[in-house]
């Protein structure tokens, strides 16, 4: 077998139908530097009546995802010149491939094993030797997320468009929703939200302001003080965006945090004035990158903060009730040096 190898197709019995084409069959990328392993693999997994593809370092994966389709990416977590957990960052920082989970063969302990995938953004991980029963069992529950990903993956295409159509009105608002998804995922991974949750607060934080798109374009781009009146239409941009959204079904697990996103925890924030509790830890997270994106970005009334600034800022609004204490202590510590590069340098890109 060669190390990079398209293999035949196998038997017409579809055991499990492909999710990109509409037809034909489950598409798994197989990364790997031991050729016994890759054959392996690809023989258990063709047994079943998937297509497989088969790559022994990162350049040859990257290659392969970007020629193919892929519904999955087996990767092992040694690999030479790069590394396994490289490959992962690589895949969920381009837009193209994003949506691919990830399995992650690795040989560290379970707790290892839970850091690795938290860290670098795999869907899962299983610790090698692993059983056939196992592999198929994590390999048909990542199938079936990647199923589900397909259909949000073109409902989000619409709406971030409309977003960025949104966006561009007003120069301080250009990009915001991008800034904030960033910094909120990196908050969500310091924290050890599950990759589940870390996929609702990208989106959720990606689309809080949707309901821009509601707001008449004189209140939305006037850069004077607003009146009384203006606040209150500007302020429904939260319930218009979660309208906006509730038609789509795929979105439901985001609405709280787009209709949530301005309350605070004493109560004082709106539209429903929520305290504690009844603001979600999502929400919480999307709250907190967003007041950090707004005060690093120039507004019309003031300049940019600096990072230092703006955790001042945020300390002080915490300690009055405002936000999760906890979470602004994690939101500290990602830009610490002790922190992972990666995570650091998502919140960098969110400044
Ligand atoms: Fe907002």
């Amino acid at each position: 077998m060669s190390s990079l190898s398209n293999q035949a197709p196998v038997e017409e019995t579809t055991v499990f139908p492909s999710l990109s084409r509409g037809s034909g069959r489950a598409t798994i990328l197989i990364t790997h530097v031991d050729e016994h392993y890759r054959q392996l693999y690809s023989d258990l997994l063709r047994s079943e009546g998937f297509q497989t593809f088969c790559a022994n370092d990162c350049d040859q994966a990257l290659a392969v995802l970007h020629r193919e389709r892929i519904d999955l990416a087996l990767v092992d977590i040694v690999m030479p010149k790069t590394d396994g957990m490289m490959l992962c960052r690589e895949l969920k920082n381009d837009p193209d491939t994003r949506l691919v989970p990830i399995l992650l063969l690795t040989d560290w302990k379970s707790e290892q094993g839970f850091v690795m995938e938290v860290e670098n953004g795999a869907d899962a991980y299983v610790k090698q030797p692993v059983t056939n029963v196992e592999l198929l069992t994590r390999v048909r529950a990542l199938l079936d997320k990647k199923r589900f990903t397909d259909n949000l993956g073109d409902a989000e295409k619409v709406l971030f468009t409309l977003l960025e159509i949104v966006e561009a009105k007003n120069p301080y608002t250009a990009g915001h929703g991008y800034r904030v998804s960033r910094a909120a995922v990196s908050l969500a991974i310091q924290i050890g939200l599950s990759s589940g949750e870390r996929e609702w607060v990208r989106l959720g934080a990606y689309l809080h302001d949707i309901g821009y798109v509601g707001i008449p374009d004189d209140i939305l781009m006037k850069l004077g003080p607003l009146t009384a009146e203006e606040k209150t239409v500007l302020n429904s941009h939260t319930y218009l965006g979660e309208r906006i959204c509730a038609s789509l079904y795929p979105f439901l697990p985001i609405l709280q945090i787009i209709r949530g996103h301005h309350e605070r925890l004493d109560g004082s924030g709106y539209p429903d004035g929520l305290r504690g509790s009844q603001i979600s830890t999502l929400t919480r997270v999307v709250s907190l990158a967003d007041v950090y994106d707004s005060l690093k970005t120039r507004q019309p009334y003031r300049g940019r903060f600096s990072h230092a600034q703006a955790m001042h800022q945020i300390r002080r609004e915490a300690e009055q009730g405002w936000w999760d204490l906890t979470l602004f202590d994690a939101l500290a510590r990602i830009d610490s040096p002790e922190s992972v590069t990666g995570i650091r340098d998502a919140l960098r890109d969110g400044g």
